[in-house]
């Protein structure tokens, strides 16, 4: 589908998100033909830009990072509808001229009162966004055509923090004009999650206690937080990606089918299954936390957060967080799902393991099957997108020896379409109303509900996190996390 007559302002336009991000998705989408021809880009900063150095920035970022190849014909187009309106955020002025800026692109690009605001900007900036917005009549939900806000993480620091923060923004916004960014959603992997179970015979009968032994949730990163000190330090892997990305694939893993794909069937099977996950208790043994020290990785020396620049090097902020979560439904009974994330960790991955219990009876000599491990469906979501899954086999030979094999589906083989990016898919959702992928507040403030005495928990031990160094699967804590069960984690 293509949007319909629109304008999108981006707040923080001379951020990394908005230059990594934002602008190549736009570029990207308009090449694509998904935007409409008179679309409207206008940024807003205290820089002193004008539109035409604001366009020097988003070609330099279009051709950066853009997926789809550069064609002027199209970045022509493109450009004709760019603004900048420089000014802080405290400025009446700069918002009154916000305004008729958008007056202005509604008569001379045909927008049709069609506006978006994206606040890419940190989440101390949003009150007073929100307020500008209202009291210039920028988020009047009255004046013809639609009013929209896109926000992006974090949704406050926790429980409390979060119900602040939506009720400033619903103040101004109705929850139905909020769309709140969690990139995962956005990404194709994960909404294959969804086409897996509920477009198939294969698993859904399958993926249940009786067949489950417990699933493994992982987002690792190798880079390291030189330059986010600002963002990270006291914020933590637990809040940067637990909170959001983590539940929200625990979430698509554990649902129940809904009814239909519509954005309010969908949040409620999403919100029906956060509720009904715990955190699997004693907090000291079932949680694990950990930073990273200096050491090797890839070939090349790296230093360890304390010594990162900017960040405090008395810092406890955890880099590494590993959850036990259970899920109080009859299908996911004493099954637990194992969430850990962490930079600096041993490669760049993001999967969702399945890992089936062991057959009831194995027919072979022991000696026979050393090598079988328990079967296991793995969605890779990233960067080798596809799908796993592990079973034994015979080993060719005048023997009956079992070993593990894997069957794989990756995506770069099995279709010609590249996946677009998933800020392009959200942007462009974003721009069409269409608000299935973007959690709704309930949903934001039960994740924090969820991880808050986690947070507490670890707060209220004075011994930090444990560290591991640089290149590693994160602390002997978060192994031991699993052998206290008998299980292991998967080396991705
Ligand atoms: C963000 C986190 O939400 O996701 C970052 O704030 C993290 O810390 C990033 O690096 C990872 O995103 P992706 O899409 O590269 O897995």
């Amino acid at each position: 589908r293509i949007a319909g007559p629109c304008g999108l302002v981006i707040f923080g336009v001379t951020g990394d998100l908005s230059r990594k991000k934002l602008m190549p998705a736009i570029y990207d989408l308009a090449n694509r033909g998904l935007l409409p021809p008179g679309f409207a880009l206008t940024g807003f900063a205290r820089r002193e830009w004008d539109t035409q150095d604001f366009g020097e920035v988003v070609y330099e970022a279009v051709k950066e990072h853009a997926r789809t190849p550069f064609r002027q014909e199209v970045w022509d187009r493109l450009c004709e509808g760019f603004r900048f309106v420089q000014g802080a955020f405290d400025d009446d002025d700069a918002f009154d001229r916000l305004e008729a800026t958008v007056r202005e692109l509604d008569e001379v690009r045909g927008t049709g009162g069609n506006h978006a605001f994206y606040l890419s900007i940190p989440p101390g900036a949003f009150p007073v966004v929100c307020k500008q917005l209202a009291r210039s009549g920028l988020s009047d939900q009255e004046t013809p055509g639609w009013r929209r806000v896109v926000i992006e993480k974090p949704f406050g620091h926790d429980l409390a923090s979060a119900r602040e923060l939506n009720a400033i923004v619903n103040d101004v916004f109705p929850e139905d004009s909020v769309f709140r960014i969690d990139h995962y959603l956005g990404k194709e992997t994960v909404q294959n999650v969804l086409a897996l179970r509920f477009a198939n015979q294969l698993f859904e009968p399958i993926w249940n206690s009786n067949y489950v032994d417990h699933v493994q949730i992982t987002m690792a990163e190798d880079i390291g937080l030189g330059g986010r000190a600002g963002y990270y330090d006291g914020i933590g892997a637990a809040r940067d990606v637990i909170q959001n990305h983590l539940l929200q694939l625990l979430a698509f893993t554990a649902m129940e089918e809904p009814t239909s794909f519509s954005s309010a069937e969908l949040r409620a099977e999403k919100i029906k299954i956060l509720k009904a996950v715990k955190l699997a208790q004693p907090l000291d043994e079932t949680t694990a936390r950990g930073q990273y020290e200096g050491g090797s990785q890839g070939g090349e020396q790296v230093p360890g957060l304390k010594e990162e620049e900017g960040f405090n090097p008395e810092s406890t902020t955890e880099t590494f967080a590993a959850i036990t979560c259970e899920v109080e439904t009859r299908r996911w009974a004493g099954v637990p799902f194992y969430l850990r994330t962490g930079k600096r960790l041993g490669r760049r991955v993001t999967e969702i393991a399945v890992v089936f219990k062991r057959a009831p009876h194995l027919p072979f000599d022991a000696t026979m099957t050393e090598e079988l491990g328990q079967n296991a469906l793995v969605i890779r979501v990233q960067p080798d997108e596809g799908v796993t899954m592990r079973f034994g086999s015979k080993v060719p030979g005048n023997q009956m020896e079992v070993r593990d094999v894997t069957m794989d589906f990756g995506y770069g083989s099995a279709f010609t379409e590249a996946s677009p990016e998933a800020y392009e898919r959200l942007i462009l959702d974003v721009l069409l109303g269409e608000p299935s992928l973007f959690p709704v507040n309930e949903e934001v403030e039960r994740s924090w509900e969820i991880l808050d005495p986690v947070i507490e928990h670890w707060a209220a031990n004075k011994k930090g996190p444990d560290a591991y160094p640089a290149g590693s699967w994160g602390p002997d804590s978060s192994a031991a996390m699993l052998a206290r069960t008998g299980r292991v984690w998967r080396r991705p």
